[in-house]
């Protein structure tokens, strides 16, 4: 069973972490047959699940619908639920309550982006009230806007310490672990060497903690967009579209359904029908 002392007695063991995300119940029953180190319900499913154009627009109770099928699926895997764009930056008490509906629906951690002041306090609060907390730096997707769209962080040394110092807040503060978005691989190796919590890298080079990637990038199902850091291990899309174009033929050509596949009547009632 993985839970959130698993990450640090992973990074202190020197083996790398290795999570994935997952959206549905099939996905994360196969994420906990593969005992993967945890699994995040993210919000990039408003782009993934749902065909949105960026994660603006999905809301607590739509995550919470996702977060309640993975659950149901890795009953033996450590879930995070990421917190969707302002369902925790109005007050503290907003973001608990929406932090303790994720728990309630089967999240074992939230996560949630940033480390302004109100986010430091969120931490502790939720940390407090029992409520692991993953921090995201470097890229923040719900920043986008503010940042000036989808760009690399930490490409200066200025940069890079400003980073690590959000990093070291987010550790005092109580978070058990902390992504690291789209950055240099140095500066990503540089702010894990200064941490004691464990980075998870997701286009940040080979030296963080351990590594994260979107599952349905990976194994090439989503293919509106693949950014420059995923390695394809599958093509799950041409795998799906050979099975579809299969299945329309054989229904056209009247092969499938066969008799396999059928229920047959019985004879006595067959011979009752007209
Ligand atoms: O939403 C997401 O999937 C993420 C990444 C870190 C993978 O935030």
């Amino acid at each position: 069973m993985k839970t959130v002392n698993t990450f640090q007695r992973l990074k202190d063991n020197n083996e790398k972490i290795a999570m994935l995300t997952a959206y549905d119940y099939s996905t994360a029953q196969v994420l906990d047959k593969a005992e993967i180190d945890g699994i995040l319900v993210g919000d990039s499913l408003a782009m993934v699940a749902l065909g949105y154009e960026n994660t603006y627009n999905i809301t607590i109770d739509e995550m919470l619908v996702f977060v309640k099928a993975v659950s149901r699926g890795a009953k033996n895997s450590f879930i995070v639920g990421d917190m969707p764009f302002m369902s925790y930056n109005l007050s503290v008490e907003q973001g608990l309550e929406n932090a303790s509906k994720m728990i309630k629906a089967g999240a074992s951690a939230v996560k949630l982006e940033g480390c302004n002041e109100h986010i430091l306090n969120l931490v502790r609060r939720a940390v407090e009230s029992g409520i692991p907390v993953l921090g995201h730096l470097g890229f923040t997707p719900q920043l986008m806007n503010t940042i000036g769209g989808y760009r690399i962080q930490g490409k200066s040394a200025d940069k890079i310490e400003q980073i690590l110092e959000c990093a070291k807040k987010l550790e005092q503060a109580g978070c058990f672990a902390v992504v690291l978005e789209l950055m240099p691989a140095e500066s990503a190796k540089y702010i894990t060497e200064n941490l004691n919590i464990p980075t998870i890298g997701i286009g940040a080079g080979k030296d963080c903690s351990g590594q994260i990637v979107v599952t349905d990038d990976i194994l090439g199902k989503f293919t509106d967009f693949t950014p420059k850091f995923v390695k394809k291990y599958a093509n799950l899309h041409d795998v799906v579209l050979g099975g579809v174009c299969a299945y329309k033929r054989e229904v056209k050509e009247e092969i499938f359904p066969s008799q396999k596949e059928s229920f047959e009547l019985d004879e006595r009632e067959k011979a009752r029908l007209g």
